[in-house]
């Protein structure tokens, strides 16, 4: 009933639209807003599915990753629609531009990973497919504000939460070399816990050193990035990591458990070459690679998430483990759980439509 009430006040049907005009840019949804609004009522999870993550009470394990609509304004709107953890998009030290448009896209086809490529290939289009998997490919470049607006924002999102809700702020430190990029991250890490982040989620699934592989990728490295990280912050530190091998995973979580990091999320946006119709780099050939999502990926994420819960169980390591990566509909939801996901975040299934948390609580509801 509560449900239906707060649908009819958002007055916005489900038609799969994206929250975010893809023809804007990212400083113009900071300007003008994003295309979604707070409801009047607010969703609230039934009782059952509450639970503590950190230790810290939660009503759901449901949650939004990191995407253009986890600013406070989006935040602010979703934790409305019964989400209770929220990853507030990668924030960086300093101001920095976003890449100029397009920064985002449908995927057409996707193309397996073809030997004599490094990525998988996909052909991409400013429209979305009829019919078939919806995948989004991106390329933002990690913007962030300047730093006071970007603080004050994150204030704001807090703010905007219960007691049962929960906000983890994405860092982004860089750096020529790793104890640069370790004290970036460490400063950052600092100055955002002040706004108000219940957790820092370090964002090692995008390049922070030049010239360098993602620092998920190596563990030895990501390790100096989550001691220094633990050290800096009295709140959990967790780590958002891309897809890898098995070996890459087990070393990389051992490192985070002897760092003290008490959360990994997975996986990224996956690297893809996205190229459009005249076959040429979708975004530009400055940005020949860029992050797939949405349908095309869960495969990927659902293999990370069963080998990271049998590596946790395993070893016994005391890590939380947040599952993000095509979580489309709600029995995505399901299969992450399943999986071994303590947490179930979406972000391009959120983008479709924010009414994925408050339809399953309904959906589980006809179940019982
Ligand atoms: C448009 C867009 C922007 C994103 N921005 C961020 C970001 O700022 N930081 C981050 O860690 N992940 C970012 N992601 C990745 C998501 O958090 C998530 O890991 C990934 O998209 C897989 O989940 P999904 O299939 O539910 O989208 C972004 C994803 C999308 C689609």
């Amino acid at each position: 009933m509560l449900i239906m009430h707060c649908v009819a006040l958002y007055g916005r049907s489900n038609d799969g639209d994206l929250l975010y005009d893809i023809t804007k840019s990212f400083e113009y949804h900071v300007e003008h807003g994003l295309p979604l609004r707070r409801p009047d009522v607010r969703v609230q999870p039934p009782a059952h599915h509450a639970t503590t993550i950190f230790g810290h009470p939660v009503a759901s394990a449901l949650g939004v990753a990191a995407c253009p609509l986890t600013t406070a304004q989006g935040i602010a709107a979703l934790a409305y629609l019964g989400y209770s953890i929220f990853t507030y998009k990668t924030v960086r030290n300093r101001a920095f531009p976003a890449h100029p448009l397009p920064n985002i896209a449908y995927v057409h086809d996707l193309h397996d990973a073809a030997n004599d490529h490094a990525y998988p290939t996909c052909n991409a289009r400013s429209h979305k497919p009829t019919s078939g998997p919806i995948g989004l490919v991106n390329s933002f470049g990690n913007a962030c504000l300047e730093p006071a607006h970007m603080l004050a924002d994150i204030r704001c999102a807090k703010d905007a939460l219960t007691e049962q809700q929960f906000l983890m702020v994405s860092i982004y430190g860089t750096g020529d070399d790793i104890t640069a990029c370790a004290d970036d991250f460490a400063a950052l890490a600092q100055r955002v816990v002040q706004a108000g982040a219940d957790a820092v989620e370090c964002n090692l699934s995008c390049p922070n050193i030049p010239g360098k592989p993602p620092l998920y990728l190596e563990p030895d490295l990501a390790y100096c990035i989550m001691e220094r990280v633990v050290q800096a912050v009295n709140v959990p530190v967790l780590i958002k990591i891309g897809y890898c091998t098995e070996s890459t995973l087990r070393e990389l979580l051992l490192a985070a458990v002897r760092a003290g990091v008490q959360g990994v999320c997975a996986i990224n946006s996956l690297a893809v070459q996205a190229h459009n119709e005249d076959n040429e780099p979708y975004f530009g050939p400055a940005r020949r690679v860029c992050g797939m999502s949405g349908d095309p990926i869960r495969a990927y994420a659902l293999d990370m998430i069963k080998q990271a819960r049998a590596i946790i169980t395993h070893e016994q390591l005391p890590l939380t483990l947040f599952a993000t990566g095509g979580v489309i509909s709600l029995e995505h939801i399901d299969l992450f759980f399943a999986a071994g996901a303590d947490v179930v975040m979406s972000a391009s299934g959120v983008m479709l439509d924010p009414y994925l948390a408050m339809n399953y609580y309904t959906s589980q509801q006809s179940k019982e």
